[in-house]
């Protein structure tokens, strides 16, 4: 059997999430560099005050409308953000009880959950070197603690027709070592390297190998201490027990090998942290800070660049979503965040190359669901967060990372992507969940009962999403490299124009860079308008924000 580099992506993506196969991706040297390690990204400092008299509107109040309108308003430009939806956060969307959930097709549920309760619907972890939004974190005194992204305790499940038992990942994880190990080590050992190896080196690595690998004097893998026990060991006489090896075959299955490394890849690395209480704290702090120029419930129908060079401006038409007070906001700038099929449908001037970008990319699929359950995964199999991995369309059981030893939490039962997504969610609701409750019987058997109260997230039906992220085959595909410029006074920012796409970093340091370009053009002109003396009242001013309608 043959597994080609796609297929293990596929099959990664499946467990990891779309960043899984793209963080894989540059393992293998086929995609796009996560540049977001330390160092490479300098936080965004405009001088304060080097925006006055300078407006913008910002189009969307997801992670990057409020990152770029809370340094822009640091910076002194007059900012105003509209958003449809009536809450900010964008795709940051944090469930609890009563949360209302629509899709575009019309369906509608309404979460049941108990007090404290909350499902992280979209984002629900931050890898620790995501620096700008967790410097944002920082900045604004979001508490964070630790996002249990992976425990040894979880499973990995089989498909049926492969057995269908579930495999703890400690046994996984570390039998797979131990054969490989075995493997190498006798390979070395009886001079099959050595055309590769030195004698000193040789017998280096054969050392290595048994600590690796946990290998007996005799370089064989007789099991570890390292996967566990089927009894454990106590008091007095009762000495452990420990599973047999698994075999080679059972390991050779490239259903597995994803969970074998999941938790490798740098964007899922130990320790991943969460906001305490929800995801939408981050777009919640950023809203006390913006709540006085952030306009909920508005859509956006038109986009404009009005005028050329230094008398440029954009005129945007919006309308409240109640169904009528159209009006229209004129500024010196805009930036938009909209995922590119919403923008699709709002009706502008810019050229035809760009609208063929914004018309052309295609948005992937995923859904989430989530079930308020007792916490059978804690007291029946010792897991405290992390996540099973389980071939079948739902493709994961992701435990809470908190709330330890209550006596109910929030299970994610599902979260599939791609074309999974697409057809897991064709079904009715009910088959759906039905099919998230059967196979999360199958790892934890009898936890059926105990799920209760699902509700399901998927993204390419959720309004003014329509999907949850692109994948870009590379990054330097036509639409991304376009749409990284500006349209006339028209900047475009998002996780999608970024190296990091689907992560909140992508989307922050995507807002620095629009800022930056708006910073960039206003430092331009003032520094033209001194050598030539132009008058610089060509440019709209503070005043130029307030509607046109409310102008007249
Ligand atoms: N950032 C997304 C995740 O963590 C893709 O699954």
């Amino acid at each position: 059997m043959t597994v080609t580099r796609r297929s293990f992506l596929m099959q990664l993506a499946a467990s990891g999430g779309y960043a899984a196969a793209r963080a894989a991706m540059t393992t293998l040297g086929l995609g796009a560099i996560d540049v977001a390690s330390a160092g490479t990204n300098a936080p965004l400092n405009l001088a304060p005050g080097s925006g006055n008299g300078r407006s913008v509107l910002v189009l969307g109040a997801g992670i990057a409308g409020l990152v770029a309108a809370h340094e822009l308003r640091k910076a002194g430009y007059t900012v105003r953000v509209i958003e449809a939806r009536d809450r900010v956060g964008g795709r940051n969307w944090t469930i609890r009880n009563g949360t209302r959930i629509e899709f575009t097709d019309g369906t509608v549920q309404v979460a049941d959950f108990a007090a404290g309760h909350y499902f992280n619907a979209g984002p629900a972890r931050l890898p620790s070197h995501h620096r700008t939004i967790l410097g944002y974190c920082r900045e604004f005194g979001v508490e964070l603690e630790a996002e249990v992204n992976s425990s040894r305790s979880a499973y990995f499940l089989p498909d049926a027709a492969k057995g269908g038992q579930p495999i703890q990942l400690r046994r996984a994880v570390n039998d797979a070592r131990g054969r490989v190990a075995e493997l190498l080590a006798r390979a070395a050992d009886r001079g099959a390297l050595d055309r590769e190896l030195g004698t000193d080196d040789r017998a280096r690595l054969v050392e290595f190998l048994k600590v690796y690998g946990d290998l007996d004097g005799q370089l064989a893998f007789k099991g570890t201490e390292r996967s566990g026990y089927t009894v454990y060991p106590g008091a007095d006489g009762q000495v452990g027990e420990r599973p047999e090896p698994l075999s080679l075959e059972a390991l050779l299955d490239p259903d597995l090998w994803g969970a074998l490394v999941f938790d490798e890849l740098l964007i899922f690395q130990p320790t991943m942290l969460q906001p305490v209480g929800g995801m939408d704290r981050i777009p919640a702090a950023f809203q006390a800070r913006l709540a006085d120029v952030i306009t909920l419930n508005t859509e956006v129908t038109s986009i404009r660049n009005t005028g050329d060079g230094a008398a440029g401006g954009v005129s945007v038409a919006v309308r409240d979503r109640s169904g009528g007070n159209a009006r229209t906001l004129d500024a010196d700038f805009a930036i938009v965040t909209f995922p590119l099929p919403v923008l699709a449908k709002v009706q502008t001037n810019f050229s035809a190359e760009v609208k063929e970008a914004i018309a052309s990319v295609a948005y992937d699929a995923a859904s989430k669901i989530a079930w308020q359950s007792e916490r059978f995964w804690e007291s029946g199999s010792n897991i405290y967060g992390g996540i099973s991995v389980v071939k079948h369309p739902t493709a994961l059981i992701w435990y809470p990372s908190g709330g330890f030893h209550r006596s109910t939490g929030v299970l994610v039962g599902c979260y599939n992507i791609g074309q999974a997504a697409r057809d897991f969610t064709s079904l009715p609701l009910q088959a759906q969940f039905d099919a998230s409750r059967a196979v999360i019987d199958r790892v934890h058997p009898g936890s059926a009962a105990l799920l209760k109260n699902p509700v399901s997230v998927a993204w390419h039906k959720v309004p003014y999403s329509l999907g949850p992220w692109v994948h870009w085959a590379t990054p330097h595909e036509r639409q991304y490299v376009r749409l990284n410029r500006p349209e006339g006074r028209v900047h475009f920012a998002g996780e999608y124009l970024s190296q990091i796409g689907a992560w909140q970093e992508g989307a922050a340091l995507s807002a620095h860079h629009a800022v930056a370009a708006i910073a960039a053009e206003v430092a331009g002109r003032a520094g033209k308008t001194a050598s030539t003396s132009t008058s610089t009242s060509d440019f709209t001013t503070e005043s130029a924000i307030i509607p046109t309608t409310e102008r007249a």
